[in-house]
């Protein structure tokens, strides 16, 4: 029996920075963004939207049509957490109206929180056909502004049912890690915008991306012609190509065909060259993008997914796309919403970057921008208060 994603949603701000704007008031030419780190927009989530109203309106299509009381399982990753104590997926679990028997509970390793989450509920739901996990990945990234990792900024959510027989992706049981203690990117529980060594943390990704893809080929005895496809994580879109260049130079293809990478890693980088890093989701949104965007049937063929968690940890997997995936695929949905933000004037996008939400848990009260069907409405007695926008 397989286990593996059933369906998956994604979920993003209604509200974009055009990089060219950002360019022009930060004095750099824009093709460094558009060309060089391969992004055009980035996602700027305004103040009634944070990572569980993101995560529970990308799962709301999801459990639109029923099936809540298969849920036994709700695993939040994120690395925006917004309580030290409490998970995130409580708040989510509630707004989503999910049952009482159910563990919710919330992970952290940077962006690979999002992968570990979906591989522990892929072990517990593994022969048990009629139960269902939820894994929610949702972040918001910030830099300084001015920062080199100021136009890398961006904000999504993927939810994923995972289950026994699914739908969409199986999972197969099969590798590749690599953990190791560094300081590359990380947020002090005192900062609200992370610190980054942007370029180290570049060539960690890319070398941890050859010893993960080295781990998965000693465990599988499988060669890189045995993919159809590859999703990568995507702090920027353009280290999709740097990546898959080091698998195949490491598969002794020299000289690398530009062609070839293109094939391999194109179809999935439309969603986040509009979006930006999503941190856990990223991987996530960039497989939604790949199975909504790609024309040749991938039926029974093999994705290889690559997580990257900065401090860090890597991990390399793959899974076997489902007969009749395209029947759960929630397409026309994920275009509508990219299609449909509204665009910030730069002003904007600074005035929401330092509107500065008291930390005192002083009551205060959001004004209501666009969102999903979830908003984060205030602060009561230092108590969230979340509800359904109107
Ligand atoms: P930078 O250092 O200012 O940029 O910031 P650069 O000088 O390296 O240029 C970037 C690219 O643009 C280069 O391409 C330039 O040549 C090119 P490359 O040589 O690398 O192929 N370029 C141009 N191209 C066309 N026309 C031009 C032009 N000018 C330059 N005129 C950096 C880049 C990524 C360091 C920065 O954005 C940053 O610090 N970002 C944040 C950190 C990050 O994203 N790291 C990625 C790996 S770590 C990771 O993925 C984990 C993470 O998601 C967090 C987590 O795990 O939780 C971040």
């Amino acid at each position: 029996m397989t286990t593996g994603i059933d369906r998956l949603s994604f979920y993003t701000s209604r509200y974009y920075l055009p990089l060219d704007v950002l360019a022009n008031q930060r004095g750099v030419e824009y093709e460094k963004f558009r060309t060089g780190l391969g992004q055009e927009r980035m996602g700027v989530a305004p103040p009634d939207e944070d990572v569980v109203t993101m995560a529970a309106n990308a799962a709301e299509p999801l459990l639109r049509d029923g099936g809540k009381d298969e849920i036994e399982l709700v695993l939040f990753a994120t690395e925006t957490g917004i309580d030290q104590s409490k998970a995130a997926g409580l708040f989510a679990h509630g707004l989503l109206g999910l049952p009482s028997t159910c563990r919710v509970v919330e992970l952290k390793e940077a962006c690979y929180g999002g992968t570990a989450a979906l591989q522990l509920a892929a072990a517990m739901m593994a022969g048990r056909p009629g139960r269902k996990a939820l894994v929610l990945t949702a972040d918001i990234a910030r830099y300084d502004l001015a920062s080199p990792g100021e136009p890398t900024q961006g904000c999504g959510a993927v939810a994923m049912l995972v289950s026994a027989n699914p739908r969409l992706l199986a999972i197969e049981p099969e590798c590749g890690l690599h953990a190791e203690d560094l300081m590359d990117f990380w947020r002090p529980n005192y900062r609200d915008e992370a610190l980054v060594d942007g370029r180290y943390s570049t060539r960690v990704y890319l070398t941890t991306a050859e010893k993960a893809w080295a781990d998965y080929v000693a465990r599988s005895g499988r060669s890189i012609d045995d993919f159809a496809r590859f999703c990568y994580h995507l702090p920027f879109t353009n280290i999709a190509r740097k990546a898959h260049e080091r698998l195949l130079k490491a598969a002794g293809r020299h000289p690398v065909d530009p062609q070839q990478v293109e094939h391999a890693v194109a179809e999935g980088l439309a969603y986040n060259r509009q979006t930006g890093n999503s941190y856990t989701a990223c991987l996530y949104e960039s497989l939604a993008c790949l199975l909504d965007g790609c024309q040749e049937n991938l039926e029974g063929r093999r994705l290889g997914l690559f997580s990257y968690g900065s401090g860090c940890m890597a991990e390399f997997f793959s899974g076997i796309v489902q007969p009749g995936y395209r029947q759960v695929l929630l397409t026309e949905h994920h275009r509508r919403l990219l299609a449909e933000r509204t665009e910030l004037k730069y002003h904007e996008y600074e005035d929401i970057f330092n509107l500065k939400v008291p930390r005192d848990g002083w009551n205060y009260v959001f004004a209501q921008y666009r969102t999903g069907p979830f908003r984060f409405g205030g602060i009561e007695g230092h108590k969230r208060r979340y509800e359904r926008a109107t």
